[in-house]
């Protein structure tokens, strides 16, 4: 794990573990797009809310993220829970899942290591399997303007830390291999806070 890393340490969750996240369950929204058959990875997960929502719809869910006190949350109410990093190769097989979500969680790397990401989500996914998340939206950099410094296109380094910001292009353009169904941008409260970011609904 590079020094740089956005969630070095815990650090992440050992502050918002006891946060409500409830607010931000877009997906119901979108409720229509999944059909609730088979399984489903949530990538990054944190502590879970999405997990839980996708387990509620009927999904098999696995639970994957870096953070091990998250995963500590999560197993309270889903024991398929993984320690990874999303930056390797990913422990699954091919085409094992109908479904792979990733809300705010693969918005810290490189652009190799997002397209390298892209390559192994495709992999796991079933044929005519659904991608879906959000990341966060280029918006964003106008409250951290004087502060950030771009280390690639999109790609910043922020008070020590590494995030990359995206509009509707670069998505189309990560998402070039997937069939594209919907790109929204939108506006969430996340720890009491507005948050630009986008959504995004692709097809294998
Ligand atoms: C902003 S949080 C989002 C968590 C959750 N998806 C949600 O919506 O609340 C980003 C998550 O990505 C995870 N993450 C960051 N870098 C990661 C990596 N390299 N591998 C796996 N998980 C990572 C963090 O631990 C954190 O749980």
């Amino acid at each position: 794990m590079s020094a740089k890393d956005y969630f070095k340490n815990d650090e992440y969750w050992s502050k918002h573990i006891n946060k409500n996240l409830e607010e931000d369950l877009w997906i119901d929204e979108y409720r229509n797009y999944f059909n609730s058959k088979g399984k489903c990875l949530d990538l990054g997960c944190g502590i879970g809310q999405f997990s839980k929502q996708f387990i509620k719809y009927g999904y098999e869910v696995v639970s994957a993220d870096i953070s091990e006190i998250a995963l500590n949350k999560v197993k309270e109410f889903n024991k398929n829970i993984i320690k990874l990093d999303i930056r390797d190769r990913l422990p699954f097989k091919n085409s094992e899942f109908d479904l792979v979500f990733a809300n705010l969680s693969i918005h810290y790397f490189s652009d190799k290591d997002t397209k390298k990401l892209l390559l192994e989500i495709k992999r796991i996914l079933k044929d005519n399997g659904l991608f879906v998340g959000s990341v966060n939206a280029i918006q964003g950099l106008q409250i951290i303007e004087k502060e950030v410094q771009e280390i690639e296109y999109h790609f910043y380094e922020y008070k020590d830390k590494l995030m990359r910001l995206f509009d509707v292009n670069d998505i189309k353009n990560y998402l070039a291999d997937f069939d594209i169904i919907k790109i929204d941008e939108r506006e969430t409260i996340r720890f009491e806070h507005k948050k630009n970011y986008i959504i995004f609904i692709a097809k294998k």
